[in-house]
């Protein structure tokens, strides 16, 4: 099988109640740990490229090591997407250099800037056989380099959502029920704790998602910022040096949810950085001497693997659905 756009998996998706996840790739650890957890549980995957990713590993690397992953998994469908693309020429570019999917997001500009960028993309994209997704509404955290702060997100405003994608033309839309990016997704005042102390962060706002769903019948919706923040590595972060208190991510039944309702796809980046790091540091505190770099990112390889399969059996629903 070749790179495949996300139309069939999102439509399969829908139906059948799960979400396909999109895991952000910025070298050939991550590549593999997420495509081999993907083709032994038999799952589609969308493999995700930041802006920041292009700039660190660049563009022709991560594509030709996307391309070694769909040669060494040939049972499952493997999309190719450009993760918060922010102009038409980013998208232009990893339109023409091999991408089968683009994010626009345009979420910070006005309805109606958005709207016209949006459309300017989805113009080109189809032409060339790409799908784009789109944003409405703003996350709290880093869209790549536009900093939002606690406090300043927005939510969707579900009486947006059937002009937005009648006047773009996208396909598939990202909308804002209080996920946000990164590992620190709220500020302890916004959460409660429970008798162990842990952070309960605020429930999605389901009454936004489903309003959305019932004005978009049959439509594919995203949820970016979908790390769960698992503190068994939180845990193994700090027992190894590092200090990352407070951490909080997003509950994962409340994902499965979401997964069963119209929510096709689910972006996961920082739990993949927080479990290859716990490892790392963890291997580096057990074996001080040690410096050949295939001896720590094995196990950090490993870690990606294995918290990839846990999302796709027990968060996304989507083994065996390739
Ligand atoms: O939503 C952002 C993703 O986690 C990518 O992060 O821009 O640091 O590569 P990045
Ligand atoms: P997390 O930071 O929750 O992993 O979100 C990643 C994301 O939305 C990438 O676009
Ligand atoms: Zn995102």
């Amino acid at each position: 099988m070749s790179l495949v756009t996300t139309t069939e998996m999102f439509k399969k998706a829908y139906d059948g109640g799960y979400a396909v996840g999109a895991f952000n790739v910025n070298n050939m650890e991550i590549v593999q740990g997420i495509t081999e957890a993907a083709g032994e549980l038999k799952s589609p995957v969308i493999l995700q490229v930041s802006k920041g990713a292009r700039a660190y590993a660049n563009h022709t690397y991560l594509v030709k090591l996307v391309e070694a992953a769909v040669i060494e998994n040939p049972e499952i469908p493997i999309a190719l997407h450009l993760d918060h693309g922010d102009t038409f020429e980013l998208c232009k570019s990893c339109i023409d250099g091999g991408f089968t999917s683009v994010m626009i997001d345009a979420s910070s500009k006005s309805f109606e800037d958005n709207i016209a960028l949006t459309k300017q993309v989805v113009e080109y994209a189809h032409a060339n056989g790409v799908v784009v997704e789109a944003e409405l509404g703003t996350l709290a955290g880093i869209e790549d380099e536009v900093v939002v702060e606690a406090g300043h997100e927005s939510y969707t405003r579900p009486e947006e959502v059937e002009e937005f994608v009648d006047k773009t033309g996208c396909d598939s839309l990202a909308i804002a029920i209080g996920t946000s990016h990164g590992a620190y997704k709220f500020t302890p005042d916004q959460c409660t704790r429970n008798a162990d102390g842990i952070l309960v962060p605020p429930p999605l706002r389901f009454d936004v998602l489903e309003e959305c769903i019932k004005r978009l019948p049959g439509f594919p919706i995203v949820l970016h910022g979908s790390s769960s923040v698992p503190q068994e590595f939180v845990k193994m972060v700090n027992e190894h040096g590092g200090q990352m208190p407070d951490a909080v991510g997003i509950p994962e039944e409340q994902l499965r949810q979401a997964a069963k309702l119209a929510v096709c796809k689910i972006n996961i980046d920082s739990d993949i950085r927080l479990a290859m790091t716990g490892n790392i540091r963890k291997y580096f505190d057990e074996h001080p001497d040690h410096f050949d770099p295939r001896q720590y990112l094995k196990p950090a390889r490993q870690a990606v693997k294995d918290m990839v399969a846990h999302k796709i059996k027990y968060v996304l629903g989507s083994d065996g659905k390739a």
